[in-house]
C-alpha cells in the first residue's frame, strides 16, 4: 500500500516494525549504520522481495535523498538514534550526532523529495524528573531531560514541529518508554537474565533497588503507533491508493486544510458490516480495494471516453 522508510531498521524495535509494515502490504526500505543494530535481526524482512536494506549513516543527508526518490518513498519512519545511553555519558557527542543531527538530516532529505509524513519515536526521557506524577497529556511538563539522550530527543521533536509547520510535513511523535522484546541488548531485564544465566544462585539489582518504570512489549508499541497513524490518515490513504492504481509516482498529495471538503460533507464516517455478517453475508472487497478497483475503472473508461 505505501512506500516507506525506516532509520533505525536493524535495531531493536525497526527490526520489528520492518516486518509489521511488510506484512500490512507495504514497499520498506530501511537504512542503518549498524553501530548499535544488527543484520541478524533483518534475516526474516530480508527474505521478503518488498524490503530493501541499505547501510547508511543517516546524516549523509545527500544519500538519503536518493534513496527517498529512488524508491519513491512517501512515509518515513524514524528510529535511528544512540540508545546506548551509559557510553553516551562519557560520549555526550554520540547524542547530538545520532539523534539530532541525525533527525535535521532526515527531514532534510524529506523537504527535498517526496515524504510529508514523518513518524517519530521520541522517548519519556524528555520529560525529566516526574517525582510521584505520571506524563499525561494536561501535565506533558516538566521537559527538562536529565540526558543528553533525552536532550538529543526533545531537541529533534523541535526541528520535526518546526519543519512540520513550514514544509507541510505531518508528523507523529512517540514518547514511549522501555519496550520490552527478545532482540533487547541493554535494559534491566537484559541484565537480569544474563547475569541469571551466568549464576542461577544470586542477583544483584544495581542502583538502590527502588526504581519504578513502566515496561511494555514491542508488539503492543508497533500496534500502538500504527493505530493512530492509520487513524489521522485515511483521506490521504486514498489518494495514495488512486495514485497508485494510476501507476503516477511523484504526485505532490497536498491537504487543503478546511474544515469541509464541501457544504455538507461528513468528515468521518465508520460504518461496519457487523449486522450483515451475522446473518450470513458480507462484502467481498474491504474499504481500500473498493478505492482501488473503482480508481483502476474510472481511469480506464476517462482513457476510454478521451479517445473516442
Ligand atoms: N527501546 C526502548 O525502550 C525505547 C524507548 C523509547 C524510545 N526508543 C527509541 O526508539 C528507537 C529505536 O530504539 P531501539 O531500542 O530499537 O534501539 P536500537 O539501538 O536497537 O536501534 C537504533 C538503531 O539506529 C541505528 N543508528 C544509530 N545512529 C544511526 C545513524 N546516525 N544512522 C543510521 N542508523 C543509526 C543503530 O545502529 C540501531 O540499529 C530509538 O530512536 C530509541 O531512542 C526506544
Amino acid at each position: 500500500l505505501k512506500r516507506i522508510l525506516i532509520t533505525g531498521v536493524a535495531g531493536f524495535i525497526g527490526s520489528y516494525l520492518a516486518e509489521y509494515l511488510i506484512g500490512q502490504g507495504n514497499y520498506v526500505v530501511g537504512v542503518d549504520n549498524l553501530s548499535n543494530g544488527s543484520i541478524q535481526n533483518l534475516k526474516e524482512s530480508g527474505e521478503c522481495k518488498d524490503f530493501k536494506f541499505v547501510q547508511l549513516d543517516v546524516r549523509e543527508t545527500n544519500k538519503l535523498v536518493d534513496i527517498l526518490l529512488q524508491h519513491e518513498v512517501t512515509e518515513v519512519w524514524h528510529l535511528a538514534a544512540n540508545t546506548d545511553i551509559i557510553s553516551s555519558h562519557d560520549n555526550p557527542m554520540r547524542d547530538f550526532q545520532d539523534c539530532t543531527e541525525a533527525t535535521f538530516s532526515v527531514l532534510e532529505a524529506m523537504r527535498r523529495s517526496l515524504p510529508r509524513r514523518i513518524i517519530f519515536a521520541s522517548s519519556g526521557s524528555v520529560y525529566g524528573p516526574l517525582g510521584s506524577g505520571i506524563a499525561v497529556p494536561e501535565t506533558v511538563g516538566p521537559l527538562k531531560p536529565m540526558s543528553t539522550y533525552g536532550a538529543g530527543k526533545l531537541a529533534s521533536e523541535a526541528f520535526i514541529s518546526a519543519y512540520s509547520n513550514l514544509y507541510n510535513i505531518d508528523a507523529f511523535i512517540f514518547r514511549f518508554g522501555n519496550v520490552l522484546g527478545d532482540r533487547i541488548n541493554h535494559g534491566v531485564v537484559y541484565d537480569f537474565v544474563r547475569k541469571l544465566i551466568g549464576d542461577p544462585t544470586q542477583l544483584q539489582i544495581r542502583g538502590d533497588g527502588s526504581q519504578e518504570k513502566n515496561y511494555f512489549l514491542v508488539s503492543d508499541c508497533i500496534a500502538g503507533m500504527n493505530f493512530f497513524v492509520n487513524k489521522y490518515s485515511f483521506a490521504e490513504l486514498e489518494a495514495r491508493i488512486v495514485v497508485e492504481e494510476l501507476d503516477l509516482y511523484g504526485v505532490d498529495i497536498s491537504i487543503e486544510g478546511a474544515k469541509l471538503a464541501w457544504p455538507g460533507d461528513q468528515p468521518i464516517v465508520r460504518l461496519d458490516c457487523g449486522l450483515a455478517r451475522s446473518f450470513g453475508w458480507d462484502c467481498e472487497q474491504d474499504s481500500d480495494s473498493a478505492v482501488r478497483i473503482t480508481a483502476k475503472q474510472l481511469y480506464l473508461k476517462f482513457k476510454m471516453e478521451g479517445s473516442q
